[in-house]
C-alpha cells in the first residue's frame, strides 16, 4: 500500500528525532511491502522565522491532504517573548483544532530493563505498571475566552475554561472503548469539589458509564490523582481527563518510567487521520548536537502505523523492537549515568532499525 504521511519536523530536536523515525518506517515499508511519501512543512518556530506566522495555511492543507501527520516539537527561547498570538505553541494548538484531533491518547509504562530508570521507590517500581492517559484536546481553558483587563486592584489577566455536554461525552465514549480493549479499568479525573466543569464533566461521564456496564469506572480528584500516580501507578489502567489535567498529568507519568524521551502519543479525531508526536519539547539546549532519544517518536510512529494505517502487525514489529535495543542495554543520554557510554540518536535509531 502507499501512505501520505506529512512530517512537520518543528524547532529544537525535532528535525532530528523525526529523521530517526522516518527512517524507521522507511525500513518497515521495505520490510512488510509499502510504500510512504514524506512531504514536509513548517510549523512553530521555523515558521515564524521563515513565513512570519507559527502555522502556515499551506501547513494546514498538507496535514489534511495526508493520510497522517508526524510532529517533533515545537517552541524555544528564541521565539519565547513574542505576543501570544504569535508563539510557536500556537502552531501546535491550531493543528489539533483545525485537524479536529479532540482525543489525545498518551500510554506510559516501565520497560522490565528501565525500572532502575524510575523516579520510582524501588518496591513500588518493581509492581510494574501500564496506563494510558485518554485526554480532551481541543477544549477546555486551552481553547476558552483569555485577555487582560482593569480589574478592582488594577490590570489582571483571565482565562476561562468551558466543556459542552458533547465534548465530554465524546471523549469518555473513548476512554470506554480503549478500557474495553484493556483491563476494562476506567478512572476519570476532575476538581468537581470546586470547578462547575469538573461537576458537568463527572455527571457526564457517569451518564456514559451506564452504556459500558463491563467498565469498571470511579472518579478521582485531580490533586489525589497527582499522588496516587506516584504512590502507586500500577492501580491505573485508563485515566481520563480533561486538557489541561491531562497535560500536567502526562508529564508526571513520564517521568515515573524512566524518561520522557519514552513517550509517544496520538492525537486522533473521528476519521482515521491523526497527528503523532512523543510527549516531550523541543529540548533547546541539546539541539543539533544528535543526543536526543528518538524513542518517543518512533513509538509515536508505531502509534501511527496502529491507528491511522490499520497496520498493527508493522506497529508491533516497532514496539518490539525499541524493547529489543532497551534489553540489549542501548542507551541515549538521557537514561545514562557517570561514567556510561552513550548512544547518539542517529546510533540509537540505527540500533532500533537492525531489529526491524
Ligand atoms: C503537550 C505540550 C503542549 C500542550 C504545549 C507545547 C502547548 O505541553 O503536548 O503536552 O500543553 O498541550
Ligand atoms: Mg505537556
Amino acid at each position: 500500500m502507499e501512505y501520505t504521511i506529512a512530517l512537520v519536523r518543528g524547532d529544537g530536536i525535532g528535525p532530528e528525532i523525526v529523521d530517526g523515525a522516518v527512517r524507521v518506517l522507511e525500513a518497515v515499508g521495505a520490510r512488510f511491502g509499502h510504500s510512504f511519501h514524506f512531504p514536509s512543512y513548517l510549523a512553530g518556530g521555523c515558521a515564524i522565522d521563515a513565513t512570519g506566522a507559527p502555522l502556515p495555511e499551506e501547513t494546514v492543507q498538507g496535514c489534511l491532504d495526508s493520510d497522517s501527520v508526524l510532529l517533533g516539537a515545537v517552541g524555544g527561547p528564541k521565539w519565547d517573548t513574542l505576543p501570544a498570538n504569535l508563539r510557536p505553541e500556537k502552531a501546535l494548538l491550531g493543528l489539533r483544532k483545525a485537524l479536529g484531533l479532540y482525543t489525545n491518547l498518551r500510554p506510559a509504562k516501565i520497560y522490565d530493563a528501565l525500572r532502575g530508570e524510575s523516579t520510582l521507590r524501588p518496591d513500588i517500581a518493581a509492581r510494574g505498571f501500564d496506563l494510558v492517559i485518554v485526554r480532551e484536546l481541543t477544549g477546555g481553558i486551552y481553547y476558552g475566552e483569555r485577555g487582560r483587563r482593569e480589574g478592582k486592584y488594577g490590570p489582571e489577566a483571565y482565562d476561562t475554561e468551558a466543556y459542552s455536554v458533547m465534548e465530554i461525552e465524546r471523549i469518555a465514549r473513548v476512554a470506554f472503548e480503549t478500557a474495553r480493549k484493556r483491563r476494562k479499568n476506567l478512572v476519570s479525573i476532575d476538581k468537581a469539589n470546586v470547578l462547575e466543569t469538573s461537576r458537568l464533566w463527572r455527571e457526564t461521564v457517569h451518564r456514559i458509564a451506564a452504556e459500558y456496564p463491563d467498565v469498571e469506572c470511579s472518579d478521582m480528584l485531580v490533586d489525589n490523582a497527582a499522588m496516587q500516580l506516584v504512590r502507586d501507578p500500577s492501580r491505573f489502567d485508563v485515566v481520563l481527563t480533561s486538557n489541561m489535567f491531562g497535560d500536567i498529568l502526562s508529564d508526571e507519568a513520564s517521568q515515573i518510567t524512566g524518561s520522557i524521551g519514552l513517550l509517544p502519543s496520538a492525537s486522533l479525531g473521528d476519521g482515521t487521520r491523526g497527528m503523532y508526536e512523543p510527549i516531550h519539547g523541543s529540548a533547546p539546549d541539546i539541539a543539533g548536537q544528535n543526543r536526543a532519544n528518538p524513542l518517543a517518536t518512533i513509538l509515536s510512529a508505531a502509534m501511527l502505523l496502529r491507528y491511522s494505517l490499520g497496520l498493527s502487525e508493522e506497529a508491533d514489529c516497532v514496539e518490539a523492537a525499541v524493547d529489543a535495543v532497551l534489553r540489549e542495554g542501548c542507551r541515549t543520554a538521557d537514561l545514562v549515568h557517570g561514567g556510561e557510554r552513550a548512544l547518539s540518536c542517529t546510533e540509537m535509531t540505527e540500533a532500533v532499525l537492525a531489529k526491524i
